[in-house]
């Protein structure tokens, strides 16, 4: 039995596995520019965010209907489940649909339809986080939380991703304003490729609660010594560093150091199809490269939790808590 944890960090679109796709591709009547699904996992060679992001948005062509999005969120929960995940909190990218004239509707219902039957058929609960794309304008951004308004039951909390430099936090500070008004949970992508100053921003001018990624803070040990003393959690995906090259190799990352410095880490997969690895996986590798004790991938599984934004059911949290502690390797 796995290491029962909790996944914030993870795109939906970036679950999409080569097989789905040609199988969506087949009954969209969408041509994809690739043979098949060997001469697509070749592509699957990154030197940055930006080249990974190319080939993430062409390959949501196939994403076309209700069942779609149902579909690819079936098929993560499942695969998902198998490695120890038994809470996600799961980004999603509307701009990304709505560009190409599928409805916020469509992609939210959708994956809706994926996650309500989650608990009973995976034993996984879920939350959807709705993500700004930061390459995109401000004002999109606004228009985009006001579609998604009439399905606000449904979402939990927004964030921000998509290419990071030149796109700093403070160009999004109208529209985290707005949802924090509307009751809305707030984390954002930082540091990753961009500086640390944009993890200060995404905490002072958004408001942000969790950093996803946060890598960079290291170079800053002043913000560091706020993390640890503000306990603002950050949602480190190795596999994905390593396959986007924000970290040489995985033997190089900062995860023990980040460990060692107190700050709250969880570890997460980002875009498992496309990084070599679901959560568990990424659990995995960094023991094997890191050589993390059984204690640190406990205070790894427990942080997932204490991470999550379960404040709506804190008997939920108290079990899963409850199942890290007991859990035996
Ligand atoms: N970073 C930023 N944006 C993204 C990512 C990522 O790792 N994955 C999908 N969108
Ligand atoms: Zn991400």
């Amino acid at each position: 039995m796995p290491l029962p944890k909790a996944e914030l960090h993870l795109h939906i679109e970036g679950t999409l596995e080569p097989e789905l796709a040609f199988e969506l591709a087949a009954r969209n009547g969408v041509t994809l520019p690739y043979a098949d699904t060997d001469a697509l996992r070749e592509a699957y060679r990154f030197d940055d965010l930006q080249t990974f992001l190319d080939l993430y948005y062409e390959m949501m062509a196939v994403l076309r209907t209700e069942r779609d999005f149902a579909d690819l969120a079936d098929a993560y929960l499942a695969r998902a489940a198998a490695q120890g995940v038994r809470h996600a909190e799961i980004f999603f990218d509307p701009q990304a649909h709505l560009a190409r004239g599928v409805s916020m509707g469509t992609v939210v219902e959708g994956l809706w339809r994926g996650l309500e039957r989650s608990q009973d058929e995976h034993g996984v609960s879920t939350r959807l986080i709705m993500c700004f794309l930061r390459d995109e304008s401000a004002e999109s951004a606004l228009r985009t939380l006001d579609e998604a308004k009439p399905y606000l039951h449904l979402i939990t909390g927004v964030g921000l991703d998509s290419a990071e430099v030149g796109h700093p936090p403070v160009k999004f500070r109208a529209v985290y304003e707005a949802a924090a008004a509307l009751g809305l949970r707030r984390v954002a992508h930082a540091g990753e490729e961009g500086p640390p100053e944009y993890i200060t921003e995404a905490l002072d001018v958004l408001g942000v609660e969790r950093v996803d990624h946060g890598l960079r803070c290291m170079e800053d040990p002043a913000l560091v010594a706020r993390l640890v003393r503000d306990r603002v959690p950050l949602t480190l995906c190795p596999l994905s560093n390593v396959r986007l090259c924000a970290v040489d190799a995985l033997a190089e990352h900062p995860l023990p150091a980040m460990l060692d410095a107190g700050l709250l880490c969880t570890v997460n997969s980002d875009d498992p199809a496309y990084f070599g690895g679901y959560a568990g996986d990424n659990y995995t590798a960094v023991r094997r490269e890191l050589h993390l004790t059984d204690d640190a991938l406990r205070r790894l599984a427990r942080n997932s939790f204490l991470a999550s934004f379960l404040e709506d059911d804190e008997e939920l949290r108290a079990r899963y808590l409850a199942e890290v502690e007991a859990y035996e390797f």
